[in-house]
């Protein structure tokens, strides 16, 4: 795997394979990999001749200055990772490369409603930080097909609105979210908990696969109300946010005939640190039948 720092280096070994003809898929990352990061890389590998891999922990998308200070730096066993994942070229730019001034970390964009509600309301600002490096990224990468978690299923939607309103050539490619043995979803910040925080904190998928069980015998605010009582019962753990929304809109509902299809992202604070996972709750064939209103 080839690395580079500069803009004008990568641009110029990604145009060497343009000019073969080769597709180019993008995977990018803050870093810290995992095997969520990497099950990316292998599709991407999979659907393109080229894979390239970002890893740049983006300031402007941090909305709490302890969380960016204590993000974890896994440089040298991120590389180990992205070669064995046979990823062919690494950009790992400075701040300076990607924010050379400030007109480069400032945008206003316009996403309609989907930026305001979940992690748009309890982070402020995050999206558009996302939304600013996402599109620097692609605008240097110019990629094929670039590729999201849905883990982060709220990013993932802007990004779709970001590449239709200013790439629409780029394909989104959204990706499933691994998770570890005991269901917890692989995270750069599960390093960050400790022993004891990590034994518990798989009570946040647990308690997201009953809802999802529950949905049917349970109206939307009886739910939430009990996934509330689950989560803020652990001691150590404090709930932020669980909503249950339009799968498309991401707006939130209140009565299940509002959604055909419905996911429920959750937001939990362990200590200091702050996890997200969600489940896509589908209702089978005749909508509402069986969920109470
Ligand atoms: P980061 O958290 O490093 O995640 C990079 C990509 O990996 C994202 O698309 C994320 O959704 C995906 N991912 C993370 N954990 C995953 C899991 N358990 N399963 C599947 N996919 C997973 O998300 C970001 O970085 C940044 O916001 C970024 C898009 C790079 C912009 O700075």
């Amino acid at each position: 795997m080839d690395i580079y720092y500069t803009i004008f280096d990568l641009q110029k070994a990604i145009l060497v394979y343009r000019k073969q003809g080769a597709s180019i898929g993008f995977v990018p990352t803050m870093g810290a990999l995992h095997q969520g990061h990497l099950s990316l890389i292998k599709k991407a590998k999979q659907e393109n001749d080229i894979v390239v891999c970002s890893i740049f922990v983006n300031p402007v998308q941090f909305n709490n200055k302890e969380d960016f200070e204590k993000y974890p730096h896994t440089e040298n066993e991120d590389i180990q990772l992205l070669n064995q994942a046979n990823c062919d070229l690494l950009f790992t730019p400075s701040e300076k490369e990607i924010y050379p001034d400030s007109t480069h970390n400032n945008f206003d964009f316009n996403f309609g409603d989907i930026d305001k509600v979940m992690e748009g309301k309890y982070r402020p600002g995050h999206f558009k930080g996302v939304a600013i490096v996402v599109k620097r990224l692609l605008e240097i990468v110019l990629p094929n097909k670039a590729y999201f978690g849905e883990k982060d299923f709220q990013q993932l939607a802007i990004v779709k609105v970001l590449a239709k309103q200013f790439f629409p050539t780029i394909d989104i490619v959204p990706c499933p979210i691994i998770r570890e043995a005991d269901g917890l979803a692989m995270s750069s910040r599960n390093m960050r908990l400790t022993i004891e925080e990590r034994k518990v904190v798989s009570l946040i998928y647990k308690t997201l696969f009953e809802a999802k069980t529950k949905a049917q015998s349970n109206t939307v605010f009886d739910l939430k109300h009990w996934v509330e009582g689950e989560i803020n019962a652990q001691p150590l753990m404090n709930l932020e946010y669980f909503e249950i929304s339009d799968i498309e809109t991401l707006k939130p509902i209140e009565k299940w005939v509002e959604s055909q299809c419905v996911i429920a992202c959750i937001a939990v604070f362990i200590g200091k640190v702050r996890l997200i996972d969600n489940i896509i709750i589908e209702k089978k064939n005749d909508a509402n039948r069986g969920f109470k209103v």
